[in-house]
């Protein structure tokens, strides 16, 4: 047993942020799957919004986002994170972050990517995401009431209405498995929070790191916590199309430095699907290039940055130049091929502006919240401000809400994990098969075009696999893989529910069999498991 004042599970923005607020107050123990420094963000290439400019406004940010968010973005939770924007953008260069500034001005320099109307995105080169990371986590490193467990696996979270009291349902901590020793330990705290991250590894192609398994949003679904809007998948329009490369992001950013989308016929194509063309927001260009790829019969489409000279490309995306130069393309007189993937969860948990889910003592922060800020379809550029400012409000809300020196865990009796009598996993193949099986058809049928059809028999073939593993779950000594898959497969299980609910088209969710918005279906889809 161990006992913390607040327990994080993930190290991305929202969790470090959250952990150097929250340690002023108490002991604060942060549980991370890989090293602390392996997280979505760190993956993050474009940057953060923040309304500077002189031309730009509060509202015209705003605007873009409820656009972007085709009518299912919660307006109030927009204009509250929206304005948090350069308080929280001032933390984090106070906390060590380097935007990149302007020669001539010294100002910090803005960049612009789909969906936006103004020059406001906040960037470190191409590496904005790696850049927050590490600076927060050298700060959190340095800090002594925080405690990191890397390498901990968090399997899922205790309740008092699993543990059989008739209480009022809250979180009293959650069971962690020590992937070096295979222990399973007890974390008990009644301040716990996710900051997991997504789940774009539910699809065979994804710009997410591996470990974007949909962990939070699985175990706060087995907790009983409510779930919203997960059909909501985004797709990023351009992924690097590569044999070797398979989940190399070529940021929007450079859509926004003037590149334009061409076919393998060298032709512009976007001006057929939207008067913004390269910059409309993300669902219209992922969309357009899926259509353009299966009309053409081309393996991808190619997003042209030769009318740039290579010493801007060079300077601007450092990362990309050289990734792409390694693989051979030379991006200041080649086009770079690129296909859509897999790239951001944009439903999740459902939480207030504070992070705060519907299950007492449990705050979902960051990806694996759904706040209402994305609506159906995330502005580029918005997740990083909105881990950050949820984050913020998590900490303050969750001292006013729990008190520390009031804690409800002691009055519970908690049991230890009981593992029973398994086994090692003796056929570690077939956990690789269900991955590939289930990558596979969520790629196939739940991606960016969907029909009734293929999502009843994504449905159906769900429902074998998650027999499968919970099998596994039962019978075998549990491993990371064997946790992840299980993640996953819930994950999927959720996002197939979700969109069969949806009987229309709207942002990221389209569907052939209603390819209209329908204004009757503007509401959030919204699961809560019965107990
Ligand atoms: C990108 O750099 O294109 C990704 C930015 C984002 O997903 O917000």
């Amino acid at each position: 047993m161990t006992d913390f004042d607040f327990v994080v599970v993930g190290s991305g923005i929202a969790g470090l942020s959250f952990a150097l607020k929250a340690a002023r107050h108490g002991r604060v123990a942060i549980v991370t799957k890989r090293s602390a420094a392996e997280s979505n963000t760190a993956w993050a290439q474009g940057g953060v919004c923040c309304v500077l400019a002189e031309d730009d406004s509060f509202d015209l940010h705003v605007g873009d986002t409820l656009d972007a968010g085709a009518g299912l973005c919660n307006e109030e939770v927009v204009r509250a994170v929206v304005s948090a924007a350069p308080e929280r953008m001032k933390e984090l260069m106070g906390w060590g972050v380097n935007f990149d500034t302007d020669a001539a001005t010294g100002s910090l320099s803005l960049g612009r990517e789909g969906g936006h109307t103004r020059r406001r995105i906040l960037h470190h080169g191409d590496t904005t995401g790696r850049e927050i990371a590490e600076s927060l986590l050298e700060r959190a490193r340095e800090v002594e009431e925080i405690t990191f467990f890397e390498h901990h696996f968090a399997i899922d979270l205790i309740t008092s209405g699993k543990l059989g009291y008739a209480t009022e349902d809250r979180c009293l901590g959650l069971y962690v498995l020590d992937e070096k020793s295979g222990e399973v330990l007890t974390f008990r705290s009644d301040r716990v929070i996710l900051a997991t991250g997504g789940s774009g590894r539910v699809y065979q192609f994804t710009t997410n790191p591996l470990g974007a398994t949909g962990d939070g949003v699985a175990m706060a679904w087995r907790a009983g916590a409510t779930i919203a809007n997960m059909e909501f998948v985004q797709f990023h329009p351009t992924c690097l199309y590569h044999s070797k490369l398979k989940n190399f992001l070529i940021s929007e950013a450079l859509r926004g430095e003037g590149g334009v989308l061409i076919g393998a016929d060298g032709r512009e194509f976007m001006h057929k699907y939207d008067e913004r063309k390269s910059l409309a927001p993300r669902d219209i260009v992922a969309r357009a290039i899926d259509r353009e790829i299966k009309r053409t019969g081309s393996p991808c489409v190619y997003l042209d940055m030769t009318s740039k000279s290579r010493e801007f490309l060079q300077e601007r995306f450092p990362m990309i130049w050289q990734t792409c130069m390694d693989a051979g393309i030379d991006i200041s007189r080649d086009p770079i091929p690129v296909v859509p993937a897999a790239h951001y969860q944009c439903g999740g948990v459902r939480t207030d502006i504070n992070g705060a889910t519907s299950l007492r003592g449990l705050y979902a922060i960051g990806e694996v919240g759904s706040t209402g800020l994305h609506g159906a379809n995330r502005l580029a550029s918005n997740s990083l401000l909105e881990g950050a400012v949820v984050a913020h409000n998590a900490a303050s809300d969750i001292l006013r809400r729990s008190p520390l020196g009031q804690s409800h865990v002691n009055g519970y009796t908690i049991p230890p994990w009981r593992a029973g009598n398994v086994t090692d996993v003796d056929e570690l193949v077939v956990i690789y098969h269900n991955w590939d099986e289930l990558r596979r058809l969520m790629w196939d049928y739940v991606s960016i075009v969907r029909t009734g059809k293929r999502l009843l028999r994504a449905a159906t073939r769900l429902r074998n696999l998650q027999r499968e593993v919970q099998e596994f779950y039962w019978n075998f000594k549990v491993t990371t893989e064997l946790l992840e898959l299980r993640n996953l497969v819930q994950t999927a299980a959720l996002i197939v529910d979700s969109a069969q609910r949806r009987h229309e088209s709207r942002g990221l969710h389209y569907t052939l069999d209603f390819p209209e918005p329908n204004p009757l279906e503007i509401k959030d889809t919204v699961l809560r498991r019965v107990l």
